[in-house]
């Protein structure tokens, strides 16, 4: 017997929420393409009829592949429903996004929702935003060092996102700070204002009040749906 795996009962369970004649807003990172995956067998096998709107260049490639019908950003004034990962998120479901890179295409898709599913398995539920995992910041290049000063003035440690030895480019052109807040992050709402004022930062990864529903995958297999009231 194999073992579940927590993104995939997690994913799949979303993509059950989906109904046909829905627009979706469709996530990026590992979680989600267990959900995409879910989304392709329900559009190939039950003919749902649904158009998603791609949060990344990789997850457009992804659900290209798969056959999910997709449309531009342009051409959605509202999205029902979205399903995104986090990687972290806490009691109030406020999370941290970004660990992909994705964050600032997440976060104007997750604007615009009028359902944002999230789903994590449970090792990403936390008591405190911001003490396992860094905060992403994407800025413009042009300011990467007022925006390090800036970053370090509200107590961080920024560290410019590598891939391959070279700054990691976001889909955007942007670059991204990962941040390090040695006592984690104590009111989330406020950093959040704080850090998308500095000049030349594009998006933070602190996603407010952009979550409706949490769907944690456990590892026996079963979910754990929680609703924001
Ligand atoms: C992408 O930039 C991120 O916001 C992802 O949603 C987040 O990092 C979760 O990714 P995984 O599902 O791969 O952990």
């Amino acid at each position: 017997m194999t073992t579940p795996n927590p993104k995939e009962v997690s994913g799949r369970h979303a993509a059950d929420l989906v109904k046909s004649g829905m627009t979706v807003g469709l996530g990026t990172g590992s979680t989600v393409f267990f959900a995409l995956q879910r989304l392709a067998e329900r559009v190939r096998d039950e003919a749902l009829e649904i158009r998603g709107v791609p949060t990344s260049l990789d997850t457009e490639q992804k659900a290209t592949e798969m056959g999910i019908p997709l449309i531009s950003l342009d051409e959605a004034t509202s999205l029902d429903l979205t399903i995104d990962g986090a990687d972290e998120v806490d009691p109030d479901f406020q999370m941290i996004k970004g660990g992909g890179g994705a964050l600032l295409r997440e976060k104007v898709v997750a604007s615009i929702t009028v359902k944002q599913v999230i789903i994590v398995g449970r090792n990403k539920v936390v008591e405190r935003l911001g003490l396992a995992f860094l905060l992403p910041v994407e800025f413009v290049p042009f300011a990467a060092s007022t925006v390090r000063r800036a970053l370090q003035a509200l107590g961080c440690e920024p560290m410019l996102r590598e891939q391959d030895g070279q700054p990691f480019v976001t889909d955007n052109g942007n670059r991204i700070f990962d941040c390090r807040f040695p006592e984690g992050i104590a009111v989330p709402r406020e950093l959040d204002r704080s850090i998308c004022c500095i000049p030349g930062v594009v998006e933070s990864g602190l996603f407010i009040d952009l979550a409706h529903v949490l769907v944690i995958g456990e590892e026996d297999g079963t979910v754990e749906i929680l609703q924001k009231h």
